[in-house]
């Protein structure tokens, strides 16, 4: 695979590339203002001169006196060895000829007498070395009434040789300042880059060990302070969940050693002393039910664990909550009755939801409320359809849940009154694992509870 190329690799290809576009924008544009600025000189000093030297021939008599006077015409042209001067008669016979470098002069067409000469009116044509040539062509008077015919001209040799210059020297000093402007936009951003490089130097110091520590962002630029900010809110969230897997590695291994201490100290006791088969037989069955315990912890920590992959694949289907509820109800009958309580369904919804985390989440929320259910009293499971959501409510009458517990009472491993609870039948996995359950189904679970009085666990699923 080809390796991407850098950022300031390709900061310095942009700023090349807009720098060599406007160079070569502005180096045109002033190339075309001295062209122009330059030839436009020369053309007005050939209309110029094509407009004197008529009006100068209107002054004189005859041929002759023009010839006479030959020299005083010349010397408009004079001064600049490009210039040349040509008068010929109607005949066709040169009267006058300046032309120090000889090149090619035009004399059609030519302007009438009484047309006002222009610039427009010159024209470029080209010598033997294909080099321009630009003038123009008049008709004179002579105060006799004969006709003689003015040409000025011009080599553009000279100017398209400058132009020339021009170019080349611009385009070295185009290449320089764009080689300078490479070299310094490369500087400079890797300047601008750098607080970018100390912030990957700070990350790549951080590792589960040190989660603590954050990405500094200095005085780099707010766009950076954005990033890292962003970086470190995410360090924060990594942060509290690294340290929630490590709590919850602890609470396990803290209620993994209770069942296990208690296996190994009543089978020590029991081994202190010779026993009565009977006695061999109420340890063995203790030990049966510390080690159903064990069981079931792992068994809930596994589920957990497989409901937080994100892969854990649902079976949803359309349940009929008043069935499952009392499907529910009759699987609890047995301990209900044991308890002295009594199990009442309310209400009719249908939700779509995987039946067997189903029937675990009421399952768990009903055996908490035959455990906290004073004898006699009654459970109530309702079914109700509000907003388009359908909730489930599991409520029981009892002592309640104290507030401060609330907020917590979903988490891992969290009970109320541990001393009182740390009894075989509780892990205190049971409402995580409802929560859980919950959240696969993109709904959540509620509770709310009276101190001497009503305890309820809403579970509430999502409409369709
Ligand atoms: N209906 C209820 N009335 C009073 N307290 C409750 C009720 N339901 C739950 N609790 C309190 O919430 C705590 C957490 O319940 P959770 O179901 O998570 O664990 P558990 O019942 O102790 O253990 P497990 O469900 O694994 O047997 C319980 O220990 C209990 O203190
Ligand atoms: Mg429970």
């Amino acid at each position: 695979m080809m390796r991407s190329l850098s950022l300031s690799t390709r900061l310095t290809a942009t700023f090349t590339v807009i720098t060599a576009v406007c160079f070569i924008l502005v180096g045109w544009l002033l190339y075309r203002a001295a062209e122009q600025r330059i030839y436009a000189q020369d053309e007005t000093n050939l209309v110029l001169s094509a407009r004197h030297l008529r009006r100068f021939v209107a002054e004189l008599d005859s041929i002759a006196d023009l010839k006479a006077h030959q020299d005083r015409m010349v010397v408009s042209v004079l001064g600049d060895p490009s210039n040349a001067l040509r008068i010929v008669d109607d005949t066709g016979q040169i009267i006058a000829d300046h032309n120090p470098t000889g090149f090619p002069v035009d004399l059609q067409p030519a302007v009438p007498t009484g047309q006002r000469i222009l610039t427009s009116m010159l024209r470029t044509w080209r010598d033997d070395h294909g080099l321009s040539i630009r003038g123009v062509a008049v008709t004179g008077q002579l105060r006799d009434g004969t006709h003689v015919t003015i040409a000025v001209a011009r080599s553009l040799a000279d100017r398209e040789a400058l132009l020339r210059h021009y170019r080349r020297d611009m385009a070295l000093r185009l290449l320089a300042g764009l080689i300078a402007a490479i070299v310094l936009s490369h500087l400079l951003v890797r300047r601008a880059l750098r607080p970018l490089r100390s912030m990957a130097i700070d990350a790549a110091t951080i590792h589960a060990q040190s989660l603590h520590k954050r990405l500094t962002a200095g005085n780099a630029p707010a766009e950076l302070h954005a990033l890292s900010g962003a970086l470190n809110d995410m360090l924060d969230r990594l942060e509290g969940g690294f340290a929630r897997v490590w709590q919850f590695t602890v609470d396990l291994a803290h209620d993994l050693r209770t069942p296990i201490g208690n296996l190994r100290g009543t089978n020590e006791v029991a081994l202190a002393h010779p026993r009565t088969p009977a006695e061999y037989q109420a340890l063995l069955g203790s030990n049966i039910e510390e080690c159903d315990r064990v069981s079931r912890t792992i068994e809930s920590v596994l589920f957990l664990a497989r409901a937080d992959n994100p892969q854990f694949a649902l079976q949803r289907a359309p349940l009929d909550v008043g069935t499952e509820l009392e499907r529910i109800t009759e699987y609890f009958e047995g301990l209900a009755s044991e308890a002295g309580v009594h199990i009442k369904v309310q209400g009719r919804a249908t939700v779509h939801a995987d039946r067997d985390l189903f029937r675990r989440a009421v399952g768990n929320l009903l055996s908490n409320a035959l455990r906290y259910t004073p004898p006699g009293e009654t459970i109530t499971l309702l079914a109700e359809r509000s907003d388009g959501a359908v909730m489930i409510a599991v409520e029981n009458p009892g002592e309640g849940i104290p507030p401060e517990h609330l907020a917590q009472l979903f988490d891992r491993f969290y009970r109320v009154d541990r001393s009182r609870n740390d009894s075989a039948n509780s892990t205190g996995l049971g409402l995580s694992i409802v929560k859980s359950i919950m959240e696969l189904h993109g709904g959540r679970v509620s509770v709310d509870s009276q101190p001497h009085g009503m305890t309820r666990f809403t579970l509430w699923f999502p409409g369709d």
